[in-house]
């Protein structure tokens, strides 16, 4: 029998999300599913009960109602105690749990004998799991808002303009970390007009940065801040000496300063302080996203927006819900993508695949039996060489981050592959037509050149490459027509047959990867075209 997915009313203050939206809400009763919505649920985002009716969901009068028929739980915050109450023996909850800093919630689950996802949990360095990954789809979203409240509370124009009436200078924006949120809050901002400046400890970003529009402004101090899988590590005593000195210099220069550095399991690192802030210009604006980590400004007050020495400081905590609509639907798409990876026999029915990576990753609770952490990712075949001491910055530049991209083969694999494929030629040369050896040639150093091109090409620079690789597509159709050319006389039987077939096999893909990467390509100019 298929399952019914209940969408709960979010009970915590100030959250104004919703799980599910009307567009998912009719793809996961593709899937199979049953869609039951608590009455009102949708209300703070600006969505009514009957918009999912028409989804076709039913609505569910009442928290205890909803939760006792339901088999799937998908919520925003983690469940409060009232909540896990309500919870049918043995339901999946899929929701954020933030597993290391509740491990009452994760008791009060088992006892449930719940199967528990935490979204949140999700091994975001997975490519494959990055259209679930809602961490960063709401970070982005902060990061926009932060700009948005930024803009409200700044008394000018972001960007310059020449009127009859005078000249207006375009606003300066500086970002203080640039991962998730702060590349949304450099995109934003640069597209209002402002000239945006950035900065992060992992020089890896710099790239993406320039790519958003923004200046990475570097501290000068040699140290690499990558502290693996895309985030930050506690920087030295020198490092942020000379940092202080270098958004002292931003401060006295910017009109908003956005803060948005984060590591990990620790309080957000302060980088602004009070004696920056009485050095800024009267009437700018501070946004910190950090506040409720401690605040990267140390006269933030989190939840509030406060003037201090002429300066708004903005430390709202609810900047993802103050955009409830956008970021439901982000987050409920981000939810779809798991359901479909769930129930891959789209028959209603889940399988909690504990083989698969990213729902290994995910699953903090398997029917009552507490499965978080999970186990340490398993080490790829090619281990990546640790960087040289002398070269950290570009070391930094080539290691993985939240576009990863892995390391060439080490000095020795490279040796053994070239002595693997020597012995491999002499022994083809041996035995095979000498026609078959230059095909042969030209086909392995093919593959290498475009193994080292893909491998060393940055992330940003993928749709380019895409491209690329059409035109490339295009020489192997070239090269299958050439080969399609000899008349053919009999039957299939003959090697210049199963040559012309093979041929029209090529055109045929490199006709697919063609229009294919080209239609692609052309989606993604569209995303930026006005
Ligand atoms: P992230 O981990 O992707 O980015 C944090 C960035 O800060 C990283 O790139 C890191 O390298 C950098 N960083 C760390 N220490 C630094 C330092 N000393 N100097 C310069 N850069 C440094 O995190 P994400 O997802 O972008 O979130 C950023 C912040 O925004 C977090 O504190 C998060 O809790 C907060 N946030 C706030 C929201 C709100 O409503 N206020 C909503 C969503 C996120």
């Amino acid at each position: 029998m298929p399952l019914t997915i209940g969408v709960p009313r979010e009970t915590a203050a100030g959250e104004k999300r919703v799980a599910t939206v009307p567009e998912v809400v009719e793809k996961l009763i593709k899937l199979g599913f049953a869609v039951l919505v608590e009455s009102g649920a949708g209300e703070a985002a600006s969505i009514s009960d009957d918009a999912y009716k028409a989804a076709g969901a039913a609505i569910a009068e009442g928290a205890a109602n909803l939760w006792s028929s339901s088999d799937i739980i998908f919520k925003v915050r983690g469940p409060s105690a009232a909540e896990v109450s309500l919870m049918r023996e043995g339901c999946t909850l899929v929701s954020f749990i933030w597993p290391a800093q509740n491990p009452e919630l994760l008791q009060q689950l088992t006892a449930r004998k719940a199967t528990v996802l935490a979204i949140d949990s999700l091994p975001r360095t997975l490519s494959r799991a990055q259209k679930m990954d809602a961490l960063t789809s709401q970070a982005g979203v902060a990061g926009y808002r932060a700009v948005i409240e930024a803009a409200n509370a700044f008394g000018r124009f972001f960007n310059g303009q020449i009127t009859a009436a005078g000249k207006v200078p375009p606003a300066k924006v500086f970002v203080a970390g640039a991962g998730v949120a702060g590349l949304a809050a450099i995109g934003t901002a640069a597209n209002l007009g402002a000239i945006v400046r950035a900065n992060d400890t992992r020089a890896e970003v710099a790239d993406q940065v320039a790519s958003l529009g923004g200046e990475f402004v570097k501290v000068d101090y040699e140290e690499e801040g990558s502290g693996g899988g895309g985030y930050a590590k506690v920087m030295s005593e020198g490092f942020q000496k000379a940092q202080r000195d270098m958004y002292a210099k931003q401060a006295r220069e910017v009109d908003i300063i956005i803060t948005t550095a984060l590591i990990p399991g620790k309080p957000a690192p302060k980088l602004i302080t009070a004696e920056m802030v009485r050095s800024m210009k009267a009437g700018s604006v501070i946004v910190d996203m950090a506040a409720e980590q401690g605040g990267n400004c140390e006269l933030t007050e989190a939840g509030q927006a406060v003037v201090k020495h002429d300066v708004t400081i903005i430390g709202y905590t609810d900047l993802v819900s103050r955009l409830a609509r956008q970021s439901s639907t982000l987050y409920s798409t981000n939810l779809l993508r798991l359901a479909e990876e769930l129930c891959k026999t789209k028959d209603g029915i889940i399988d909690v695949n504990m083989e698969d990576e990213a729902i290994r990753g995910l699953t903090v609770i398997k029917e009552g039996n507490v499965t978080w952490p999970p186990p340490a990712p398993k080490p790829s075949a090619a281990p990546v060489a640790a960087p040289a001491a002398a070269q950290p910055a570009a070391a930094a530049k080539k290691s993985h981050g939240h576009g990863k991209a892995s390391e060439p083969a080490s000095g020795t694999g490279t040796a053994i592959m070239f002595i693997a494929a020597a012995i491999l030629f002499w022994f083809i040369g041996a035995s095979a037509p000498p026609a078959f050896l230059g095909h042969f040639t030209v086909f392995v150093l093919a593959c290498f050149v475009g193994y080292m091109v893909v491998w060393n090409v940055k992330p940003a620079l993928h749709t380019p490459l895409m491209s690329v690789t059409n035109a490339v597509s295009s020489i192997i159709a070239i090269g299958a027509l050439v080969q399609i050319a000899p008349p053919i006389e009999a039957g299939l039987n003959r090697p210049e047959d199963w040559i012309r077939w093979l041929a029209i096999g090529a055109i045929v893909l490199a006709t697919i990867n063609m229009f294919g990467g080209f239609a692609v390509t052309q989606r993604m100019l569209a995303m930026f075209r006005k």
